[in-house]
């Protein structure tokens, strides 16, 4: 059965905004926010509590087995920091958030993250690893990356997604036609 509503990940460094960004999008479209973190810790899909990250090392697996019936119908906004586990089957559309690392920094520290942590996430945001990833597990053309730097970013790129989701539906019409 072709997905009548499209899933779509929203990923990107810690902070970067994927919470605040999915938030809205659920609000305006309807489409379920899945936010990653709360599944693995309500569905227990992890290995062990990682006390230098204080956060859970997922297992993988466990948590693709407990989306397996729900995801591939659609419909899902899809909410974490990283995507290259999800089946290329199941995704219509990635979106990597991308923001200044001053502002990064400055959203990582009001949270109190300790140094390192933040670093690490600095060093990643600096490096693309998100959209490397996502350009590596993703055919190009469904791989898009917006700029989270002001609050006002929200509501234009989630716009922005909004007329994805509208032509990606008036795309499925035609080729049913
Ligand atoms: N575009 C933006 N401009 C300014 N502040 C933002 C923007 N997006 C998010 N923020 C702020 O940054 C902080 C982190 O946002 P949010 O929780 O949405 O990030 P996240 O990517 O979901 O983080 P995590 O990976 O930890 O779940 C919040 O205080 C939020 O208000
Ligand atoms: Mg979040």
């Amino acid at each position: 059965m072709p997905r009548t509503n499209p899933n779509i990940i929203i990923t990107g460094t810690p902070a970067v905004g994927k919470t605040s960004h999915c938030d809205v999008l659920a609000t305006n479209t309807g489409l379920k926010h899945l936010c990653i973190n709360q599944i693995v810790k309500d569905r227990g899909c992890h290995e062990c509590w990682d006390e230098e990250h204080k956060s859970w090392i997922v297992d993988e697996d466990k948590l693709l087995d407990s989306l397996e019936d729900e995801l591939p119908q659609g419909g899902y906004i899809i909410d974490w920091h990283a995507c290259d586990l999800f089946p290329k089957s199941w995704i219509d559309l990635i979106v990597v958030l991308r923001t200044d690392s001053t502002k990064l920094y400055d959203r990582l520290k009001a949270r109190n993250y300790p140094e390192q942590k933040l670093q690490e996430n600095l060093d990643s945001e600096i490096m693309e690893v998100l959209l490397d990833e996502a350009r590596e597990s993703y055919d190009e053309e469904i791989v898009i990356e917006l700029r989270s730097d002001e609050a006002g970013d929200v509501e234009g790129n989630v716009g922005r997604i909004e007329t994805w989701i509208k032509n990606w539906k008036e795309d499925l019409v035609v080729e049913a036609a």
